[in-house]
């Protein structure tokens, strides 16, 4: 019976150390800037969450879509900025991690005219 269950309990250790195979490795969070714009609002513990849906294929189509629905309004429709919004493309956006975004997203910049996403779907921020 040994040499079975010491199979058994190496092929559990195997299963818990060997990398998820679903889910694409993505490089670790950049060092994080000094937060400039609305990010300064943003706690410390929320850039490190990551994008779930990077690698995703279709996610980019989806979020531009999302984006003309939602945010072109005031942000422009190519993220260039409007009267009401800063620009997206650029700008202090380029140093943001995934997780300050969605951070933003879900808090919105409440008494700057920033609404908050927080109906959206998780997965639509
Ligand atoms: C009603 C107008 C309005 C809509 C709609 C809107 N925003 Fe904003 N957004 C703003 C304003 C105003 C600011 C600037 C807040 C400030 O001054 O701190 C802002 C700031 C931001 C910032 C921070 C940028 C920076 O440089 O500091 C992000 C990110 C952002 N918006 C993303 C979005 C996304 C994505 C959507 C769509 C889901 C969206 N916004 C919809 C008005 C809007």
């Amino acid at each position: 019976m040994r040499p079975a269950i010491l199979l058994l309990m190496s092929g559990l250790l195997g299963a818990q150390t060997a990398p998820p195979k679903t889910v694409p490795a993505q490089p670790a969070a950049p060092q994080a800037a000094a937060p400039t714009g609305a990010f300064v609002h943003v706690p410390v513990k929320a850039r490190e969450k990551r994008n779930p849906l990077a690698g995703d294929p279709t996610a980019k189509a989806a979020g531009q879509k999302l984006f003309q629905q939602h945010c072109a309004e005031c942000h422009g429709e190519s993220a260039e900025g409007g009267k009401k919004a800063p620009m997206l493309a650029g700008g202090p956006m380029a140093d943001a991690t995934p997780g300050q975004i969605f951070w933003i997203l879900t808090n919105g910049v409440l008494g700057k005219g920033m609404p908050e996403w927080s109906r959206l779907p998780p997965a639509q921020r």
